[in-house]
């Protein structure tokens, strides 16, 4: 059976997620592609690590141009993170004309347009599912089953963390600084939770659906963002008492030739689907001017779910031998309404 060689740049929680599917669910895998995937190489900071997956030692590689040059590999999958160096590294799997696969949000929201114009120039994909909402099918929606709407809104709870902690406080009746210890206790909220607190990282998602929905290049910069940490327990209560939750929204949407975005902490009616969204899910409303509106629904975060988007990545580029799934001339069809020109 033919094989597609894969490499994995950094070995943490998502990668582990990818590693163990291609395991469990091989057969699945392997009738669905009539190909076999093979993982060539993975890079790792240290080689003397016990690790959770099934693969052998000489896998693994503490050169990361040895998993992006290895001459049986076809696709790249960027798990490390951050802007730098898995910029660097995209750039050189790019050129290299090797696919890549990336759940990396701060990267593609602020490097995406370049990245992909690389892509495209070396005639091979780039894809992101994985960067926004975990292992809930947003991006793939917007570009495949929904391309024939005009996208017209899109409001989400796309950052788990930051809902675990409102979530929590409102149930537990927890003071906002024990409900973000706790968030850190479970692994959902990073030693410094800033990014997520502070709604950093919903505005990267929120630019990148953006960009996606309204087929123009939406700047993290623009978004005007407020997070969660001025939100107190009885914030909590008042709205609790008035029939609302206290939710941490992403919204975009668009009136006319102007969009509006932004990131901050929202009352939202205990009626309202989105209220029913609770602890580390996300999930995104959206609307279309044909199909109307619909809710996705899911795990925004974790190892399976977020490795089960990047393998639907890796497959769609086996299964179509890697195509641009997006319009890369995005001209300025619109104004941001609210720009917020914040430094990221
Ligand atoms: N920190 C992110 C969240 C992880 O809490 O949603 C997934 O992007």
């Amino acid at each position: 059976m033919e094989k597609v060689g894969l490499g994995i740049l950094g070995m943490g929680t998502v990668a582990s997620g990818l590693i163990n599917i291609i395991g469990i669910n091989n057969s699945k895998i392997t009738g669905s592609l009539n190909k076999e995937l093979v993982i060539n190489k993975v890079l790792v900071k240290s080689l003397d690590k016990k690790r959770d997956v099934n693969l052998p030692q000489e896998v693994y590689t503490t050169d990361a141009y040895d998993v992006i040059n290895h001459k049986d590999t076809q696709i790249i999958v960027e798990l490390i993170g951050g802007i730098s160096p898995a910029y660097e590294y995209i750039k050189a799997a790019l050129n290299n004309k090797k696919h890549v696969v990336t759940a990396n949000k701060a990267l593609i929201a602020t490097h995406g347009e370049e990245l992909e114009e690389l892509a495209y120039k070396n005639g091979v994909s780039l894809m992101y599912e994985a960067s926004v909402a975990g292992g809930i099918p947003i991006i793939n929606t917007m570009t495949d089953n929904l391309c024939a709407n005009e996208i017209t809104d899109i409001t989400g709870i796309i950052n788990g963390t930051t809902n675990y902690i409102l979530t929590q406080m409102a149930e537990n009746n927890l003071e906002y600084e024990q409900a973000v210890k706790d968030a850190q206790a479970l692994g959902f909220a990073e030693a410094d939770p800033s990014s997520d607190v502070e709604g950093d990282d919903a505005a990267y998602k929120l630019s990148i659906l953006s960009t996606i929905a309204f087929g123009q290049r939406i700047n993290v910069r623009d978004i005007p963002k407020e997070g969660i940490t001025k939100i107190s327990k009885e914030d909590i209560s008042y709205a609790k008492e008035l029939g609302y939750n206290i939710k941490l929204l992403a919204s975009a949407s668009r009136k006319g030739d102007e969009i509006e975005l932004r990131v901050h902490p929202a009352f939202v009616p205990a009626s309202h689907p989105l209220s029913t969204v609770k602890n580390e899910y996300n999930a995104v409303f959206l609307k279309g001017n044909a199909v109307g509106g619909l809710m996705l629904y899911g795990k925004g975060a974790g190892s399976l779910p977020t490795g089960s988007a990047v393998l639907g990545d890796v497959m769609h580029i086996v299964k179509t031998g890697g195509k641009a799934k997006i319009d890369l001339k995005k001209e300025n069809k619109y104004l941001i309404a609210n720009k917020a020109h914040k430094q990221y």
